[in-house]
């Protein structure tokens, strides 16, 4: 399949590479064509997360996203933008086993989506990926910290940076990111301080989800952010609209309607002297 063809004003991987340090980088998660269309003229990227496993297909974890979904979601938001960067998740399982396959796979997925960059979860066992990634001219986003594929490994949702260990770990990580060719990272679940050491460590942009307020960037899950996850809502998020009660209150008034014959009523539907039709 072609892949979308971008308007040329689209934000690039170097331009979000060129903002460390400045203005803050706006991003959320988009998964579909109208919701990326009401997100681009706000935000500067849009990560089609393979958090889109759970929050639209109803997984448990990540590692229910496939290649297949994450390309399908990353058409959608590529249609539904025209300025905003923006970047596909690999999903577990696409690019873990060597550099070949995570080639293979970052190729089909910006081939056929057109989309600006993909994104990775890990560090230091990832830095060959990410460095064939970008040898093949496909920027990378990386993402360390808590790292949702792994959370079954983890034994759950675990915050990073708590022990001495844990810290140089995330700092191995970030540095090898970076030297992998990494244009940014993605920080998550990480005590705050460590974040905001690990921006001023690096060159490039950090882009803290549970993280710290200094990172280069802030990225939250799209249906967090405006209220419509049904499941948990972790600590770290801001709802900034409430649509879980909007769409229930809409429900219940279009139920008790129908049942009680209010809707239909004339503005909704066609009588045959009313002259053209009007949809
Ligand atoms: O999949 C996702 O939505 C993500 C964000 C949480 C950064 O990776």
């Amino acid at each position: 399949m072609a892949p979308e063809r971008s308007t040329g004003n689209r934000i690039g991987a170097k331009d979000i590479r060129r903002r460390k340090g400045g203005v803050p980088i706006v991003c959320l998660t988009a998964y579909t064509y109208p919701i990326a269309r009401m997100l681009d003229p706000h935000v500067d990227l849009l990560l089609v997360g393979d958090s889109v496993a759970m929050v639209l297909h109803g997984h448990a974890t990540t590692l229910g996203a496939s290649l297949e979904m994450m390309i399908a979601h990353g058409q959608a938001v590529m249609r539904g933008s025209t300025k905003a960067c923006v970047v596909v998740d690999m999903p577990a399982g696409s690019y873990e086993t060597s550099a070949a396959e995570a080639v293979a796979s970052a190729r089909r997925i910006v081939e056929e989506t057109g989309c600006q960059a993909v994104k990775l979860e890990g560090g230091v066992d990832v830095a060959e990926q990410i460095a064939a990634i970008v040898a093949g001219a496909i920027p990378v986003m990386g993402h360390i910290g808590l790292q949702p594929q792994s959370v079954e490994k983890d034994g759950g949702y675990k915050i990073k940076g708590r022990t001495e260990e844990n810290i140089a770990a995330l700092f191995r990580d970030a540095e090898a990111v970076e030297k992998a060719g990494a244009f940014s990272v993605v920080i998550e679940g990480t005590v705050e301080a460590v974040a905001s050491d690990i921006t001023r460590h690096i060159v490039i942009p950090t882009i803290g989800i549970g993280a710290s307020g200094d990172c280069d960037g802030q990225i939250l899950v799209i249906d967090d952010m405006i209220g419509m996850t049904v499941d948990r809502v972790p600590k770290f998020v801001k709802e900034y609209a409430n649509l879980r009660d909007t769409i229930s209150d809409a429900a219940a008034r279009y139920a008790a309607e129908v049942r009680g014959r209010a809707f239909p009523g004339p503005d909704h539907v066609f009588s045959a002297t009313s002259g053209k039709d009007k949809e």
